[in-house]
């Protein structure tokens, strides 16, 4: 380019900046106009409670207990899980529960209770509820877990649209996490949290909340037990927690309490106690399997908003090729679209993409697609025609289209709570994966509508199918996303049977999990973008969807070495570990950091290439039981107060500890262990649990401990698999799960548990099971010894 052209095309951007920028005010003012013409203004509104208990009526699993202004129904259902709702909430229609709601359990039944109230006592809870509609939930040995005083609601006497506000309490020393994806915990601390899926605008750090993917989910840790409470409802509303105070010997505790309000919907939710993985596990039954991967999208991906050619693309492969650096897929952003449409491809820049993705897969290399939801509202963009042949886009309350502005300019947006729209859309996918694309990148899918002023969504009065029972964005704005993810997931497994999709969206729902991962959107470049990014992938994996990870390097701006290095360190221990930059944003090729970062860098490839097969077995693992990838310390141990605490170190699966460092200047960190011994992967130094350690943590590595006992898969030295197992501490035993995925394609891949024990001062390893007779068909290395 010569300095003539150069001048112009900036010209060109900043005119089309600023006519994007006209383009977003008109589209607020539209919004607003849509909201005061389509939203029924609330008036004088009244507040209500149960009132007075009146009778109660038995029923399969519980019972509905009657109040003299509304019915508390309770179902113990037969995988543990606890369903209650007030005002006649059934458990369905809902966009979290995966199918049919789980069968009632016909040993819980609704008896009277001491004063006047009622209780369902089952194997794992017991609900109690007062005269006044004051629901307790205890463990079985009758120790408090929660307490919700009886709701409140404002509006119309039933019906979706009567605000509501739950006040709970929770016992003293309990600690809250989950609520979706949250940049300021894992642990959540005194404050209020929406539940609106929004787009930051911008990179985001630890202060900004909400971000693309809430949930209405609670996960509380307490001495007491570990319960997970999820309100079902799709509506904005707002979580305000405050931890407790314990009275130190002064006996007057002060509980801890959440005030959950929301704007609509039903006043029903799900309580599952238990140990978490007990916890994890039931809730996932309830709203589905997390999706497998295939392998490859376990590996190294590399994207860039502004690869802006395919010789761009072939120059950053081979950059990784030439310094021996493990690469697994490529992610091509709305640049290579034309005119950032989507389903389209700019020919000028990218002239073949078939044949590009062809060569990729031939070094090895997946293509991956980003798919924004906003289609041009454009006659002659053939998306745009075809969706409306179909009637695909979102309407207003007037029945006119209801028009956004996006990456494309003014534009149109398919209604994925229709069943037909996602087959639609679904179909689509087949012009991408003719273009050699072997995943999908969901973004912008809150939706984003680029604003002035206002929420940058779409007007709240606009319509949508909602599964044929029809309502507006009020109640579909959160499961947007989910809905999206779905479509593409669905529609990818008709379009290639044989392979598991690969699906990972920006924004979501409870129940993201059947189609799809997550990654952590824009965060921000900076030390506190990287402590963001794992507190996101923790609060995802409680809440049930365990494929996620980070920007490696942060969205925006330029990471120093140490930083850039570090948060290349911890996502290699991330489920989804992709390097990915804004347009204007620094290059995050591991090279362009100096030597010394990309000698360390291809340490953290090649480990993540090695422990490859385990991601593969945790990633079953996480499908068979919900346990995401990613733990937090008190996983195993949530009585242990310190690990409940413990906000920057985490479990990979059962046998490894990752202490990633996420401060600038650290060679050397405290780890606090859980219960046992625990080894140093690379020094094999041992520490014993519990307690707090000191490892060091060189710019080289990030401390990674093993479990003694601890057996999994890797990658051998002949890309076959081998066993790690690390020595059981002495009269100890331990063991460890290998799932042998073939990488992809639906078939049940088996699985087998070894036992590792001491035997006359050997530590021996057998399979588990009569048909093997013990034997081990790999090769296996004892470390620790
Ligand atoms: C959004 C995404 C980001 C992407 C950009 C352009 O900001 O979060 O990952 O690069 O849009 O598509």
């Amino acid at each position: 380019m010569n300095g003539r052209d150069l001048v112009r095309s900036m010209k060109a951007v900043s005119w089309a900046r600023t006519a994007q920028r006209l383009r977003a005010v008109r589209a607020s003012w539209r919004r607003r106009r849509a909201d005061s013409a389509g939203l029924v203004r609330r008036g004088p509104q009244r507040a209500r409670v149960p009132g007075a208990v009146v009778g109660a009526d038995p029923a399969p699993g519980g019972g509905t207990v009657r109040f003299a202004r509304s019915g508390l129904r309770i179902m113990v259902t037969v995988s543990g899980a606890v369903f209650w709702g007030w005002d006649g909430a059934d458990p369905l229609p809902s966009y979290g529960v995966a199918g049919t709601c789980p069968a009632p359990d016909p040993r819980a039944v609704l008896e009277p209770d001491k004063d006047g109230g009622w209780r369902v006592v089952s194997e794992r809870a017991t609900v109690a509820v007062s005269r006044h509609g004051a629901v307790t939930l205890c463990t079985p040995g009758g120790v408090l877990l929660r307490r919700d005083l009886p709701p409140r609601w404002w509006g119309p006497e039933s019906g979706a649209e009567a605000r509501w506000v739950q006040r709970s309490q929770v016992p003293a020393d309990a600690r809250f996490f989950g609520l979706g994806g949250r940049a300021s915990g894992p642990r959540l601390r005194e404050g209020t949290y929406v539940l609106w899926n929004t787009d930051p605008g911008g990179s985001f750090g630890p202060q900004d909340d909400p971000l693309s993917l809430t949930m209405p989910v609670q996960v509380v840790v307490a001495d007491a037990g570990t319960h997970l409470v999820f309100h079902d409802s799709t509506w904005n509303g707002a979580v305000t927690l405050r931890e407790g105070r314990e009275g130190a010997g002064s006996g007057h505790d002060r509980p801890g309490t959440c005030e959950l309000r929301m704007e609509g919907g039903p006043l029903r939710c799900w309580v599952v106690v238990g140990t978490p993985a007990r916890v994890l596990h039931t809730w996932t039954q309830l709203t589905g399997a997390p999706a497998v991967p295939p392998s490859w999208a376990l590996g190294h991906h590399h994207a860039r908003w502004g690869f802006g050619s395919e010789q761009e693309v072939r120059r950053v492969v081979a950059g990784y090729k030439e310094r021996d650096l493990p690469l697994d897929a490529v992610h091509l952003d709305i640049d290579h679209l034309a005119a950032h449409q989507v389903f389209t491809v700019d020919r000028e820049r990218f002239p073949s993409l078939p044949r590009l993705a062809e060569e990729l897969r031939e070094d090895g290399v997946r293509l991956v697609s980003i798919v924004d939801p906003a289609v041009r509202a454009e006659r002659g963009n053939a998306v745009y025609d075809a969706g409306r042949a179909v009637d695909a886009f979102v309407r207003d309350a007037a029945g006119r289209l209801v028009r956004g502005v996006v990456w494309p300019g003014e534009s149109a947006f398919p209604d994925f709570t229709a069943e037909g729209v996602r087959k639609w859309w679904g179909g689509l996918y087949e012009e991408r994966l003719a273009q050699g694309f072997s995943g999908f990148w969901h973004d912008m899918n809150e939706p984003v509508s680029f604003s002035a002023f206002g929420d940058p969504s779409l007007p709240l009065s606009a319509r949508h199918a909602l599964e044929g029972r029809g309502g507006d964005h009020r109640e579909a704005h959160n499961v947007y996303g989910l809905c999206m993810a779905r479509a593409g997931f669905e529609g990818l497994r008709e379009l290639q049977p044989q392979e598991r999709p690969f699906v990972f969206s920006r924004s979501g729902w409870v129940g993201m999990q059947r189609y799809a991962g997550s990654w952590s959107g824009d965060v921000a470049t900076g030390w506190p973008g990287l402590r963001a990014s794992l507190s996101l992938v923790i609060g995802l994996g409680l809440c049930g969807v365990p494929y996620s990870g980070p920007d490696v390097g942060g969205f925006d701006g330029d990471p120093s070495p140490e930083l850039y290095l570090r948060w290349f360190q911890l996502g290699a221990y991330m489920p989804l570990f992709r390097t990915h930059s804004a347009l204007r944003a620094g290059r995050r090729e591991p090279w362009t950091f100096g030597d010394e970062v990309v000698g360390h860098a291809r340490v953290a490839l090649d480990e993540r290439r090695r422990l490859l097969p385990y991601f593969m077995t945790l990633a079953h693992l996480a499908r068979r039981t919900g346990a995401p990838y990613v733990r937090p310390l008190w996983w195993g141990a949530p009585e242990d107060r310190g690990l409940r605490d413990c906000e920057d170190a985490f479990l990979l699966g059962e046998c490894l500890l990752v202490a990633p460092v996420l401060d600038a200047g650290v060679v050397r960190r405290p780890v606090r262990l859980p219960r046992g011994r625990w080894y140093d992967t690379v020094t094999g130094e041992r520490f014993e649990g519990p307690g707090v350690v000191s490892v060091d943590a060189p710019l080289s590595r990030v401390p990674v401990l093993a479990r003694a006992g601890a057996l999994f898969p890797v990658r051998g030295a002949d890309g076959g698999v081998a066993l790690e197992v690390w020595a059981p501490a002495p009269g100890d035993t331990g063991g460890g799960v290998v799932v042998a995925d073939a990488g992809d394609g639906w078939e049940e891949p088996e699985t087998t548990r070894y036992r590792v024990r001491w035997a006359q001062g050997r530590v021996v390893v057998e399979a588990d099971g009569e048909e093997s007779g013990g034997a081990v068909p790999y090769p296996v290395r004892v470390r620790g010894l």
